[in-house]
């Protein structure tokens, strides 16, 4: 069961907070909201300051940028990019590793029917287990386990790598996947893509591309409509492969 309420949208600022408790009063920095109200309303809430805050069913949109930071997140166009390409769906099983913050692999099962994710260090364990619990998602399997030891699933439709020598799984990858099955692997050097890539050469994984991508936001008021100075540049190398 998630454990978010409701989610208030404060109108002016478009700031994003998640309710966990209807029978408390609610601070923010925009004043508070009555448990009674918070209780009643239905739509659109105001507190004590007189701002309107609308209030939401919780999306995981909403309550993804709130999810505890450990490692590293992938960042949404990333995963964005992976979803696209590898087309899962509801009916698809996937296994993850290491699962770090758990920005992909929660992302993927917000999509997925199933998700196995491997995790070799306590503390990230820990932080994937706290956001999974703030998502109240029932489909992920997380796993404190060396992924390069071995894969206990079998017959999965996309394994995905963010760690730093994915071919050492590689042989586990070709005994989990079906056929046709997805393999993507995120990778911040380039050497590191090469390295991958030999090792696939004596393997059943075949790649098919390699792709960085680039993302630049606008700024656009009034009179002013150029792209911002800074960019989300480098985040790393996404290869996509499938078992043939
Ligand atoms: C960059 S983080 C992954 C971030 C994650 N994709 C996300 O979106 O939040 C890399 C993670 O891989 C884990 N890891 C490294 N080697 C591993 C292994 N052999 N088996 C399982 N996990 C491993 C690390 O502990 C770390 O948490």
């Amino acid at each position: 069961m998630r454990n978010i309420e409701k989610v208030l949208l404060h109108r002016k600022s478009k700031k994003i907070f998640l309710v966990k408790d209807l029978r408390d009063n609610f601070h923010t920095p925009f004043g508070t909201v009555s448990k009674v109200d918070l209780q009643n309303s239905q739509d659109m809430i105001k507190s004590d300051k007189g701002e309107l805050f609308t209030i939401l069913e919780p999306s995981f949109s909403d309550i993804y940028p709130h999810l505890q930071r450990g490692p590293q997140i992938m960042i949404q166009k990333d995963i964005g990019l992976i979803l696209a390409k590898t087309g899962v769906n509801h009916n698809s099983r996937v296994v993850d590793a290491g699962g770090g913050s758990g920005s992909l692999c929660l992302s993927l099962a917000n999509v997925c029917k199933e998700v196995f994710v491997y995790e070799i260090n306590p503390e990230h364990y820990d932080v994937v287990q706290k956001n999974i619990k703030l998502l109240g998602l029932t489909n992920v399997t997380l796993k404190q386990e060396n992924v390069y030891k071995g894969i206990t699933e079998k017959d999965v439709d996309l394994v995905t790598f963010d760690l730093p020598e994915p071919w050492l799984a590689l042989e586990h990858t070709e005994k989990a996947l079906k056929t046709g099955g997805w393999l993507v692997v995120y990778l911040p050097n380039l050497h590191q893509v090469k390295e991958f890539l030999d090792a696939t050469k004596k393997t059943k994984i075949h790649v098919l591309e390699t792709i960085e991508l680039l993302e630049r936001k606008w700024k656009i008021e009034d009179k002013i409509m150029r792209p911002e100075f800074e960019m989300l540049g480098h985040t790393g190398f996404l290869t996509f492969a499938r078992k043939l």
